[in-house]
């Protein structure tokens, strides 16, 4: 039985800000839907559930956890084993490609509704043979994006920045991708990608949007709501009372908020963002009440969420979506997947990467502290979802954190 070591949780290592803006009272038609419309993630979940390998990811309940963090219950979304790739972003990066290419196909050939089975099967094979999609990744994003131009037959250049593991470029190379890494952090790569591939002629898929780049990251987003809406199911009629989701550049976040926010309208749960405190963009915008950048100087371990330039899509829904953003230290990554991997009092064991767990962690941090608590809104009655967006990406990283192997812990 494992209960959580309090001095490894100090809040006084964490910060919260609410957001001021949040509004629970308005529809989904007044809010979010103006950046993600409930046909574009209709439209996503059909295509992507036919697709081979599809299968809904499991919504674990951990009722020893729930217990020592004095809530009604906790449920972990486990994306570990989405579609193999080993996270969620195995939803949005692919179906991406498949929109981009089936858009390029529909402009070259007048052809319209082109589905995703027939790309696969190479009937479109000479349209797209000599297109290159390319993109930034700190992994898993490029992982999706190579995977996708796979199946459906172009090529793909993906780029990585100077701390990527080793591990993470192997498995992008597995996908069929040429990877070029280049020097600086995660924003200094998306910046070389658009750059060269404005040079090139090749085509971004990018899981950032910034001005005047929209679609694709909105397809990225459209494509990350499929989890949300298996949620909605798993949970049958009981919806959850708060989230707490993790942030990298907020396509993630939003996109679990508007699917919310679309089934739950104004009885949606209350939605929190965690992010590493060495990548604060998320937070600092909800401060300052618009989007903003942060300088990421030094590398968190949650390397997903190593972003310093929010997504200008994702802040359009979480400006009035999300109800606070909490920041953590690297601190509490290790003893959080630990925890997970041990599993408390007899909670099933899970296999937790290093970005899957910020959302549980700021979970833990806040049952700690009463303040942040009343803050939050959190008691004996809460009934919590997180979501667990990653698993064992890197296999070595996740044995030298948890002391374990991953997939001595599944067994
Ligand atoms: C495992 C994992 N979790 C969360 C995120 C954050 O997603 P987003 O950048 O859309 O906020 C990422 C991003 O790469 C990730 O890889």
């Amino acid at each position: 039985m494992t209960l959580i070591k309090r001095a490894e949780f100090d809040p006084a290592l964490s910060s919260f800000v609410a957001n001021p803006n949040a509004r629970q009272e308005l529809s989904f038609s007044d809010g979010a839907e103006k950046s993600i419309s409930a046909m574009g993630m209709k439209t996503a979940k059909q295509c992507v559930s036919k697709w081979d390998g599809y299968q809904v990811t499991s919504l674990t309940p951990l009722p020893g956890l729930a217990k020592e963090l004095r809530i009604s219950s906790l449920v972990y979304k486990d994306e570990g084993s989405r579609f193999g790739l080993g996270s969620f972003k195995a939803l949005g990066g692919a179906y991406a490609v498949y929109q981009l290419l089936s858009r390029m196909i529909t402009q070259a050939t007048g052809i319209e509704g082109i589905n995703s089975t027939d790309l696969k099967n190479g009937i479109y094979a000479e349209q797209i043979k000599d297109v290159t999609v390319s993109s930034a990744t700190d992994g898993n994003h490029g992982r999706s994006v190579a995977w996708g131009a796979q199946q459906f037959g172009c090529n793909c250049v993906i780029y990585i920045h100077a701390e990527v593991s080793h591990g993470r470029l192997v498995a992008l190379e597995e996908q069929g991708a040429t990877v070029v890494r280049v020097d600086g952090n995660y924003d200094q790569s998306v910046h070389v990608c658009a750059e060269q591939s404005d040079s090139n002629g090749w085509h971004v898929v990018s899981d950032t949007s910034y001005e005047g780049y929209k679609e694709v990251p909105t397809n990225v987003m459209e494509g990350y709501s499929i989890l949300a809406s298996e949620i909605v199911d798993q949970v049958n009629l009981l919806p959850p009372t708060h989230v707490f989701v993790q942030g990298g550049v907020g396509g993630l976040a939003a996109a679990v908020n508007a699917a919310f926010w679309q089934a739950w309208e104004t009885e949606r749960p209350l939605f929190y963002i965690v992010e590493p405190d060495l990548a604060p963009c998320i937070y600092k915008s909800v401060e300052d009440q618009a989007p903003t950048n942060v300088d990421v100087e030094t590398e968190t371990i949650m390397a997903g969420l190593s972003c310093g330039e929010i997504s200008l899509v994702a802040w359009d829904v979480l400006a009035q979506g999300a109800n606070g953003a909490i920041v953590i230290p690297d601190s509490f990554v290790g003893p959080t997947m630990r925890l997970l991997a041990e599993g408390c009092a007899n909670d099933t064991a899970i296999v937790a990467g290093e970005s899957a767990v910020a959302g549980l962690a700021g979970l833990i941090v806040a049952r700690g502290s009463e303040t942040l608590s009343k803050l939050l809104q959190l008691d004996v009655n809460s009934r919590v979802v997180v979501i667990g967006s990653e698993g064992a990406t890197d296999v070595d990283i996740y044995r030298q954190l948890v002391g374990e192997l991953a997939d001595k812990v599944l067994s």
